[in-house]
Order: C-alpha cells, then structure tokens, then sequence
C-alpha cells in the first residue's frame, strides 16, 4: 500500500454523483446523508457550481496573493455582507482557518502586552489536526503522540458558563474563547439556549474576543448562513471551510471590529488561500444557498427530518437520543454504531459516526422530503 495509513476507508470507489446521489465503480446507487462530511452542501453536479468552476478553470485557476485577485475581493465582501463582520482572509483548510483565528488572538494579547496570551478552549471540540489546532481540540485521541503540544490554551467543559467565570477570576492571561456554537465531533452536542450570548457577555466583560469555530456549523448547516446568527450577537472572529468552496478546497477566518486590522502584511499568508477557483467556487456557492433559498429549504427538511427521527427512530430498542439542527442531525446509540452504519451503506444509504456511537447525518441541504422517508425506513429496518 502506498497511501500513508492514515485513514481506514470503506472498500467503496464513488466515480460520481448527482443531486444528492452518489454511484461507486459498479454502478451502485447511494442516498448521500453526509456530503463527504458537511461539505458537498450543492449536492452533486449542481448546475451553477460546475459550471463556475468549468469556466474559471478555463480562465485562471491560480495566482498568487501578491497579485490582485478579484474574485478573492468579491468573496470576502460576500462573506463580510452575510456575517456582518468585517473582513476576512482566505486559506484551503478549516485547520488553517483556525490557525489564523489562533495568531489573531495572540495578535491582540501582544496589543494588551500579555506576554504569554491563553485562550480558552473547551472539553470535547475537534478544532483540526494541525499542532495548535489539535492542542485547542479537547480529544486525547486526536492529541496522544503528538506531544509536546502547543502551550497557552486552558480548557472548560462545554455549555458551562461557571467554568469560564472561574477561569477568568484565576487567570489574567485570557485573551479569547474559541468555541464551536454546535460540537460536532464532539457528539452532535446542542448547548443551553443561554450559552452561546452567555460567551459573548463575559467577552464583552473582560474585553475577550469571542471566537466561533463556525466550519462544521457555518455556510447553512443549521438553517442561518452561520450558526451565530440563530442569536442575537456577533463574534469576533470565526473560521469556516468545509462546504465554503462546495467540494473546492477554501476556509476563511472572518474578523469584525477590533479583531479585524490586527494582521499586518508579513504576518500570515497561505499559497493557495483565496485562489480565484477556490474564490469562484465559494461566492457561487453563498450565492445558490441566497437564490435558492436553501436555508428555507434546510429549516423545513432538517425540522421533517429531526420530527421523523423522533418519530420513528427514537422509540426503538438502543436509541439513546436524537439530537442536532437544520440538517446536521445525531442519532446516538447505546452500542457501537460502526455495525450499523456498514449495515446502512449496503442498503445505499451513507452517514459516518462520531464518538463512536453517534450516528452523523450531515446531507447536502438541498435535501428534500422523500430522501428522508428513504433514510428513516432503512435506518428503522436495520435497527
Ligand atoms: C469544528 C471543526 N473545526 C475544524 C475542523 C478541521 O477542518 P479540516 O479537516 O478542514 O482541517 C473540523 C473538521 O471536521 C471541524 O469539524
């Protein structure tokens, strides 16, 4: 084998999809609940996506940012109208975005000459794979080996606003909190409805900057362009990637206010950060999610989706919880779901696990009713 063993793949080729169905080598048929991890929101083959990147790979896939890029501006002001931030850099990856997200925080500590500034993190979150990302990610799995890992990070339980308080009363280093609004990895964790504008307020208290980890959540999962705005606050930084580019590598980390001038030129930068097919891809794919309106789409499908669940899932023998938002849903088991999803993709119907026993349905968001009935009667039958 010549591939690193990084990863323990399914022995199942897709050759390509369309809408959201994906066929392998031998022609099988797959209803696709994942999107290759929240992140083919379009679907497969969607008109105006492969369309856009068709013709921008016809004119110029790459440049360099020491050139002009267009297309790159137009992305960032989309991003910068829909969040109501104020402006953004352009990277590949959602580890990359949450790099940026990390030096801006150490950025703004230098400015308020904390030496050795801290953000705090929280128990459980994936943040990435990168050293500083996977030293933020509160998963031992994700850090054993790795060590020694990146220093100034302290750790609270998640959807626990004492925690916090007590942290900030001990330590005068805090510059941050960087926290996802929904943990993913994490188990499909909803918080408290408080939690999140309970962040934002002890930011505010201590002049923290809040920073939203939004790459699994952001660019429509939950039902809003981003999961903050199911509140009534702004961050002041937070990173997307995933479904940002619709299948095209592109992350950004987004700041506003005083988080947003703190990178000076020389600071940061990434080669292929904003090329003008990853830029062509994003704003096509925030501009489909506005013309079609796909968050409408993804509140009542993700609504009928969770009621089904509850329904038809939730009363049978080791189902636990049903839990999630828009169409980023959990269904946790009380065994092992590895079995059970093995079972499902030989019924042609696709979803990955998180810790181990969660069941993650993260489909594209143009999604629609009949495509649930098909993934409840299987999942009901296989149960
Ligand atoms: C919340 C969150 N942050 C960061 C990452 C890392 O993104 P990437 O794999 O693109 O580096 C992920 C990936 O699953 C994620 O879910």
């Amino acid at each position: 084998m010549s591939l690193m063993t990084t990863y323990n793949p399914l022995p199942i080729a897709f050759t390509h999809g369309e809408g959201v169905y994906l066929f392998d080598e031998t022609g099988k048929k797959y209803l696709d609940g994942l999107a290759g991890i929240a992140v083919n929101c379009l679907g497969y083959n969607h008109p105006a996506l492969t369309a856009a990147v068709q013709d921008q790979a016809a004119k110029i896939m790459h440049c360099s940012n020491a050139f002009t890029i267009p297309l790159q501006i137009e992305c960032a002001e989309k991003v910068v109208q829909l969040s109501g931030m104020d402006s953004a850099f352009f990277c590949s990856t959602g580890a990359e975005a949450n790099e940026c997200m990390i030096k801006i925080a150490r950025l703004y500590g230098r400015q308020k000459e904390i030496a050795e500034p801290v953000v705090i993190v929280m128990e459980d979150a994936f943040h990435g794979r990168t050293m500083a990302t996977l030293s933020a990610s509160g998963s031992r799995k994700v850090q054993a080996g790795f060590e020694p890992l990146v220093q100034g990070f302290a750790r609270a339980p998640y959807d626990d606003l004492e925690a916090i308080r007590t942290i900030a009363k001990n330590n005068p280093n805090v510059v941050a909190i960087m926290c996802e609004p929904l943990q993913g990895e994490g188990g499909m964790r909803v918080p408290d409805s408080d939690y999140l504008p309970g962040l934002r307020q002890i930011c505010d208290e201590h002049d923290w900057l809040l920073m939203l980890d939004e790459i699994q959540s952001g660019v429509g999962r939950t039902g809003k362009m981003f999961a903050f705005q199911h509140y009534d606050f702004t961050p002041d930084v937070m990173s997307l990637a995933k479904a940002l580019g619709g299948g095209v590598p592109m992350g950004a980390c987004v700041a506003a206010g005083k988080a947003a001038s703190l990178m000076q030129p020389g600071n940061h930068g990434s080669t292929f950060g904003g090329n003008p097919l990853a830029s062509r891809a994003a704003l096509t794919v925030l501009e489909t999610i506005e013309r079609d309106n796909l968050l409408a789409n993804v509140e009542r499908v993700g609504g009928y989706f969770k009621q089904q669940l509850q329904q038809h899932i939730a009363p049978l023998d080791g189902v636990v919880d049903i839990r999630g938002q828009g169409l980023w849903l959990g269904v946790e088991m009380q065994e092992l779901a590895r079995p059970l999803q093995l079972k499902a993709v030989e019924a042609g119907i696709i979803f990955n696990i998180a810790r181990e026993k969660i069941l993650r349905f993260a489909p594209p968001l143009i999604l629609q009713e009949e495509h649930v009935d098909q993934i409840i009667k299987v999942l009901r039958e296989l149960i």
